[in-house]
């Protein structure tokens, strides 16, 4: 009888809501924290997975998502708006759906994955494709929030920050302290910034004896940040970090500086070997940007700068299923056999 209220119900004392918030959610959060048995080997070090395919929708964007519906609705919002490189637009059009609120999002045109379209179709959201990438949709995403009646939903509402900096405190409340290390993908920065957060507020009251050092990792393709400009086109395989110009750059920057952490980039080659690993030697299929973060903690350890020993969290932000392509791709075609048990034993290696 006793299951996981979702984030806000759980750590509705840490977040910004009242008794008169009405709470929209799925249950969001509660995701599992799972111990990383070959990550663990090559690194020498304690690794675990914060495992946010599991969320209601598939990825992280759901505990910002329950936050920033909920005070749209509270505030009387009929509307909201997001850019999106697909898992945003699946959450808004989710809790959309949620609280009875028109869901808007703006894409960029032929760069989002399949599974993340078709959730924000199904769940009936109006969905403008933009001849332009993320970084454009947003700037259209903030001119119609400011001149329409419609709520902005993107990780730039400071509410959306609020419910993705939970994801710490579960860690923490998982191991009894924060780790050492932890590693993320970053792409628009709210994440980086929201689980920054979250350490800081736990260690400030005594939850936690410490912060961790937070890494971060960008596409190299995508990766504003480590250059230190703007990137103008954008590009990598893992298109939901396919970002030119984080709205969040400089909490991102602060988040490693306050931390002694560091933000590098990892080659889509780099991605994909992690992603490839993931699935077969951990059992956890996540979408390529995901991948990102165990691909730098990987890439980290090969050029010798993971000190064996510590305790490291990666997250992995969004499910496998999201993607498929990828999965597909480059994999051997399975074979067809009759209904015949001797010819499969013999397909199957059993013989
Ligand atoms: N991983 C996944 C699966 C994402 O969808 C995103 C961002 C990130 C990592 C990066 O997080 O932007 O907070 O640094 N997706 C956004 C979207 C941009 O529209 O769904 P970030």
């Amino acid at each position: 009888t006793h299951q996981w209220r979702g984030i806000i119900e759980e750590y509705r004392d840490r977040l910004p809501v009242s008794d008169t918030t009405p709470v929209v959610t799925l249950r969001e959060g509660g995701t599992p924290l799972v111990p990383a048995q070959v990550l663990s080997e090559r690194t020498g070090c304690e690794v675990h997975l914060k495992v946010e395919g599991a969320n209601p929708t598939g990825s992280f964007k759901d505990r910002g998502m329950t936050m920033a519906i909920s005070k749209a609705k509270e505030e009387g919002a009929k509307a909201v708006i997001c850019a999106s490189t697909g898992n945003t637009s699946a959450s808004a059009a989710a809790y959309g759906v949620r609280a009875g609120m028109v869901s808007a999002v703006l894409v960029p045109q032929g760069k989002i994955a399949l599974g993340k379209m078709g959730q924000a179709l199904v769940h009936g959201a109006k969905i403008l494709q933009v001849d332009g990438n993320f970084d454009d949709c947003l700037t259209l995403a903030r001119a119609l929030s400011d001149n329409y009646p419609v709520a902005l939903v993107n990780s730039v509402n400071p509410v959306r920050i609020e419910g993705q900096k939970t994801a710490a405190f579960e860690i923490v409340d998982m191991l009894g302290d924060a780790p050492d290390i932890h590693v993320l993908p970053v792409g628009n920065a709210g994440n980086i910034t929201a689980y920054w957060k979250g350490y800081k507020e736990y260690a400030a009251d005594g939850v936690s004896t410490r912060t961790p050092r937070m890494w971060g990792f960008q596409a190299s393709g995508s990766a504003p940040i480590v250059r230190g400009e703007v990137v103008k086109d954008p590009s990598t395989i893992a298109t939901a970090i396919r970002i030119g110009n984080p709205a969040s750059w400089d909490f991102a920057l602060a988040a490693r500086d306050e931390s002694g952490g560091a933000i590098d980039e990892v080659t889509d080659r780099e991605i994909l070997r992690a992603y490839r690993l993931l699935a077969s030697q951990e059992g956890v299929f996540v979408e390529p940007a995901s991948a990102a973060s165990v691909a730098g903690l990987l890439k980290a350890a090969e050029q010798g700068r993971v000190d064996p020993g510590q305790r490291i969290v990666c997250t992995v932000t969004g499910n496998g299923l999201k993607d498929p392509d990828w999965a597909v791709a480059g994999a051997p075609q399975p074979v067809t056999v009759p209904v015949d048990a001797a010819t499969a034993a013999q397909r199957l290696g059993l013989v």
